[in-house]
């Protein structure tokens, strides 16, 4: 019977040496936390001496460990929150995919003759990271978001259970706007394009991918405008100026002009330049922007042309010169032949003082 009661209190004593993990299988999202419940039961006659964590990319026995408290390091992602007696939960701070894997604990104790004996829980707790999913549906199915569709975003976290549905939260360019599950954009305008991400409620160092909208839309807020102004001086240079907002960007810009109820297109540039303007070139002007979603024109400027007074005058002067001198000199020809001597009196607005110009 010796050999059974010895086999006993070894039994006795394998059982007395043991790590239990609540949870073997345990679920996180990534840059959450996450606590990994553990307790560990030794002879009472022992003393625990040291206390380890080992992930399985390492050896568990022997380490190296991921944390050890023999060589504190308190800036670590891993935290023992646990105790020297029975307590051996463990804490993970903003969890990483290559936390992924098994985590044993290991401890080392004393007896009161100074027999050290270490321990390791080999069964340990499996981790699990994931990410948290967006999922984007459109009514229509269009691989594009244009304006006036809706988008529904879905947050999904794949450690949920059925019975355990985390809380959500969206963000829209990093900031807050909406909280639950689902967020649901109808009627879509180009305010709402930007990069959405979600996070659980409880952790926000978690975050989905980004999801890009970019909402595509035709020409809007076509206009004109003119440079240096649209009342302009005779000679002087023009430019006008097509501006429109679309996504994708403007494709085609055409320019037209009406004068007396007829439009002609004057361009096809976003910018209309006019080197050196002359009163004919005035009238109303406006342009139509197009992109794959259609055209927009914009409302009409008006432009308006003034001759030069100097020039008027110079060209007045210039004329009035000229036709004195030929009609004086038709006079002249014409008296040659008629009256030699009395022709020069009837120039209607020359002096006399040149005629020796003609006489010979
Ligand atoms: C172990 O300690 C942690 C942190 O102090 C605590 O949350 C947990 O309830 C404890 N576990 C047991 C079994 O006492
Ligand atoms: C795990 O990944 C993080 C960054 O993603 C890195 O800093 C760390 O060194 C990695 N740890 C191991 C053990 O590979
Ligand atoms: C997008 O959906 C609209 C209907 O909502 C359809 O008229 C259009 O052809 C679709 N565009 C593409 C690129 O599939
Ligand atoms: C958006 O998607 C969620 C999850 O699929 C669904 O529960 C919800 O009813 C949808 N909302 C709309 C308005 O389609
Ligand atoms: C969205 O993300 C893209 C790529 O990271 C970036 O280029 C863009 O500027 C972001 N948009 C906004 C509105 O922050
Ligand atoms: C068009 O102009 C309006 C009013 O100025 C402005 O609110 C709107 O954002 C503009 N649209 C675009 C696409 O720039
Ligand atoms: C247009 O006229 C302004 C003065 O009215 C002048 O400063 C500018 O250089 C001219 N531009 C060209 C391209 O001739
Ligand atoms: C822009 O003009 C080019 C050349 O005339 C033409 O081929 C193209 O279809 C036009 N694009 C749009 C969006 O109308
Ligand atoms: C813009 O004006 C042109 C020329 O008058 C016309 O043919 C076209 O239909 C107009 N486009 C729109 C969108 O009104």
């Amino acid at each position: 019977w010796i050999f059974r009661l010895l086999f006993m209190l070894g039994l006795l004593l394998v059982q007395d040496w043991r790590v239990e993990y609540q949870q073997q299988h345990i679920c996180a999202v990534k840059g959450s936390s996450v606590v990994i419940p553990c307790s560990f039961h030794y002879p009472e006659t022992y003393k625990v001496q040291s206390v380890k964590w080992g992930h399985e990319r390492c050896d568990i026995y022997k380490g190296p460990f991921i944390f050890d408290s023999e060589s504190n390091d308190a800036s670590s992602r891993f935290q023992y929150i646990g105790d020297k007696h029975h307590n051996c939960s463990f804490k993970i701070q903003q969890v990483e995919h290559n936390d992924t894997g098994k985590h044993a604990f290991r401890f080392v104790a004393n007896s009161r003759n100074d027999q050290v004996k270490p321990w390791t829980g080999s069964v340990g707790s499996v981790l699990t990271v994931v990410n948290l999913e967006v999922v984007m549906t459109k009514p229509n199915g269009n691989r594009t978001t244009m304006e006036g569709d809706s988008v529904n975003l879905t947050c999904i976290n794949s450690c949920d259970s059925e019975n355990d549905v985390s809380a959500f939260i969206w963000f829209k360019n990093r900031e807050l706007i909406h909280e639950g599950p689902a967020f649901y954009l109808s009627n879509i305008s180009p305010a709402n394009s930007g990069n959405y991400t979600c996070s659980l409620k409880s952790h926000k160092g978690t975050t989905s991918e980004v999801i890009s909208i970019d909402v595509e839309y035709g020409p809007k807020n076509t206009s004109v405008s003119v440079r240096p102004s649209a009342d302009a001086v005779a000679g002087s240079n023009i430019t006008l100026t097509c501006s429109s907002h679309a996504n994708p960007a403007v494709e085609n810009y055409t320019w037209f002009k009406t004068n007396e109820q007829i439009t002609v297109e004057a361009g096809k540039e976003p910018e209309l330049y006019f080197r050196e303007i002359f009163p004919h070139d005035g009238g109303q002007y406006f342009c139509s922007a197009t992109n794959k979603y259609g055209s927009q024109n914009s409302s009409t400027v008006t432009l308006k042309v003034k001759g030069k007074l100097v020039k008027i005058v110079i060209i007045l002067v210039v004329y009035l010169t000229l036709s004195c001198h030929f009609v004086r000199y038709i006079l002249f020809h014409i008296t040659l032949y008629t009256s030699k001597y009395n022709a020069l009196m009837f120039s209607p607005c020359c002096s006399n003082k040149n005629e020796t110009l003609f006489s010979g």
